[in-house]
């Protein structure tokens, strides 16, 4: 009985090309991986998901959230035709990007999540999931959302999207923007790089074993939202203005 109506819940995954991994140099002199992880390694993500919840800044809460929701429907068969790509540099998880086939021709994206700072390492993972979409899957648009405003800066500006504010989109029922063929092609050799075939020993290495991050978004020290920039290192100056003003360092 239990798996009769487990049969009727199940969506059937419609088989689609998968993406083939590629690698790049980024400006640390490090190499980032990027490969499709199929629903056997979803339980090696989730434990690095889980953190961000709680982690305000930059909207990664709501952000890590639906993440952790779209892989868990993954992993459970409740999402119909989901991918889901990974960013690794020796082995260490620095993105988790996804989205699915909304049907032939049109691509849904969902998210993308950077686990280290500051290398454009997220910027990288979404070109990849677009060149998933067009390249491999040879569909003809994808629509595309943001929730924070370096996912706008980093979609919706870098790569001059277009608005398709009819459509709902999947994440929050927002209006979507959307990355035409045209703009795609338009992006590729610049935000869009990438080389193949990845070698062997980083490709096996990066297969192996899907290590922490080392150094995730982390939550506030201090959950008072007034007192939190005194352990924030990167707002140097709301720190200083507290000794300008006479402050109470203490506090
Ligand atoms: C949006 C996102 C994927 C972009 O990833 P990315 O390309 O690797 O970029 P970073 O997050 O490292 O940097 C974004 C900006 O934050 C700043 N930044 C860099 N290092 C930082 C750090 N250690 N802490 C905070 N901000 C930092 C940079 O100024 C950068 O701006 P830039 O455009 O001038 O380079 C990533 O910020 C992220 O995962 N955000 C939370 C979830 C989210 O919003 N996802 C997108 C949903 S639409």
């Amino acid at each position: 009985m239990a798996s009769d109506i487990e049969k009727i819940l199940r969506p059937i995954d419609n088989t689609a090309p998968l993406f083939p991994p590629k690698f790049m140099i980024l400006s640390s002199g490090e190499k980032l991986i990027i490969r499709q992880v199929g629903r056997d390694e979803i339980p090696a993500l989730l434990p690095h998901v889980e953190p961000l919840l709680k982690v305000e800044r930059d909207f990664y809460d709501i952000v890590a959230a639906r993440v952790y929701a779209e892989l868990l429907g993954y992993y459970r068969y409740r999402v119909q035709d989901e991918y889901v790509l990974v960013a690794q540099i020796n082995g260490e998880l620095v993105a988790i990007v996804n989205g699915r086939r909304l049907n032939p021709e049109v691509g849904m994206s969902y998210h993308t999540l950077s686990l280290r700072r500051g290398l454009r390492i997220g910027a990288h993972a979404f070109a990849a999931k677009m060149e998933y979409h067009f390249d491999i899957l040879r569909q003809k648009e994808v629509l595309i959302v943001a929730e924070s405003p370096n996912g706008f800066r980093r979609w919706m500006i870098e790569y001059q999207l277009e608005k398709r504010f009819d459509i709902a989109h999947e994440l929050g029922g927002v209006p979507s923007w959307t990355l035409t063929r045209q703009l795609y092609e338009k992006a590729k050799g610049t935000l869009i790089v990438g080389s193949r075939p990845v070698p062997p020993d980083l490709l096996k290495q990066a297969e192996d074993q899907i290590l922490p991050p080392s150094d995730p978004p982390r939550p506030p020290k201090d959950s008072l939202a007034a007192r939190r920039s005194k352990y924030d290192p990167t707002l140097p100056s709301v720190n200083n203005l507290t000794g300008c003003t006479g402050g109470n360092k203490d506090a």
